[in-house]
């Protein structure tokens, strides 16, 4: 199905439908589309209950590095690039800390579309680089931070019929809202969202989802305290932060972030690097969940602030721990070598 009409086309039957297929009715395309599918989104839902136990509360993990390409952006951009391919474009750009470079490549590839990527040179994670380069995009690394590249992409595709993937495009924000309505239909209701925050694509996807099904959670807002422009109030000339996705001073959807946090009762707090890799840590170890340091930030913000009131949080863990395997290994612990002898296992194994 994922496939339209082509001579292989699946009819059904196949796993899950993908995330358009699914949310036809909330979101702007039609069956006939070219849908461009990786049978992304129903991602799963699971109780943590060590953070549970620690917050006093019900917490529940979005697991979205479950996507297709390891990111939430496979929502978004399974509906920007069949969009795109919709309006008869050819090529995708985008700006990116990593993610979107990654799924904006792969959905460009299945897409049949060319691709090019703008990322800040040496500041993207391993992962996210190799699959946007093996996913066959341009990848420019720009002598630059994310927010610059952003607004060169903005102006580039002023110029040139080129189609912006980046959450400025609004079909990003309808794939993207579709996990809070997974949520709603999972929960029935929930009392707050945690969620990390960069260029504000995210949270503001899913206010507008449980908008659009009648519910109205606390969002939880958790940008890193050296990236945290939506908690002092001004722009961030030289961000900095070991969640190299949020690495971001000067967020796109910067007012729609606020209101999503005004209207929710909710609130946007800053954490520190520290207490992000905490609780990195803290759910690979106790919660069998890896995901990368930038996701952990919507949980390092419940460890620290709470949710007063709620009895039933879900906190949006927005990446894959593989994605950025350089923090993952200096941030554990080292192995242990071993020759191949039986009292030596034994040793290294036991001692
Ligand atoms: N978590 C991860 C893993 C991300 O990659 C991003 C954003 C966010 C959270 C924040 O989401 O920007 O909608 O507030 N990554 C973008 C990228 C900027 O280029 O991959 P946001």
């Amino acid at each position: 199905m994922s496939h339209g009409a082509g001579p292989f086309a699946i009819r059904g039957g196949h796993g899950h439908p993908g995330l358009i297929h699914r949310f036809l009715d909330h979101l702007p395309f039609e069956a006939t589309d070219p849908i461009v599918s990786l049978q992304e989104g129903s991602t799963p839902l699971v109780l943590a209950e060590r953070i549970s136990e620690r917050v006093g509360t019900e917490v529940l993990l979005k697991i979205e590095g479950a996507n297709p390409t390891g990111s939430f952006k496979d929502r978004g951009m399974c509906c920007a690039v069949t969009a795109a391919k919709r309006e008869g474009a050819e090529t995708v750009i985008c700006a990116s800390t990593g993610n979107t470079a990654a799924s904006a490549a792969a959905y460009a590839a299945r897409g049949g579309l060319r691709c090019a990527v703008l990322v800040p040179d040496g500041k993207i994670a391993a992962g996210k680089l190799a699959q946007a380069l093996m996913h066959g995009a341009r990848v420019i690394a720009l002598r630059g931070n994310f927010d610059e590249a952003l607004e060169l992409v903005r102006e580039l595709t002023k110029a040139h019929p080129i189609a912006l993937v980046n959450s400025v495009n609004r079909y990003r924000l309808e794939g993207q809202k579709t996990a809070a309505m997974e949520l709603v239909e999972e929960l029935g209701t929930l009392d707050a969202l945690c969620i990390p925050v960069g260029n504000a694509g995210n949270i503001t996807a899913y206010w507008k989802g449980f908008g659009e099904v009648g519910q109205a959670p606390r969002m939880l807002g958790f940008q890193a305290e050296g990236a945290a422009p939506l908690v002092l109030g001004h722009r961030v000339e030289a961000p900095e932060t070991v969640a190299s996705a949020i690495r971001i001073g000067n967020p796109a959807r910067w007012e729609e972030a606020m209101s999503a946090m005004t209207q929710s009762a909710g609130a946007i707090e800053a954490v520190t690097d520290e207490e992000i890799l905490d609780a990195y840590r803290f759910l690979a170890a106790h919660e069998g969940v890896f995901c990368e340091p930038a996701s952990a930030a919507s949980v390092a913000g419940l460890l620290k602030y709470g949710a007063p009131d709620a009895r039933r949080v879900a906190c949006v863990l927005t990446g894959h721990g593989l994605k950025d395997p350089q923090t993952a290994m200096e941030q554990s612990g080292s192995v242990v070598p071993c020759e191949p002898q039986l009292a030596a296992v034994e040793a290294a194994v036991l001692g």
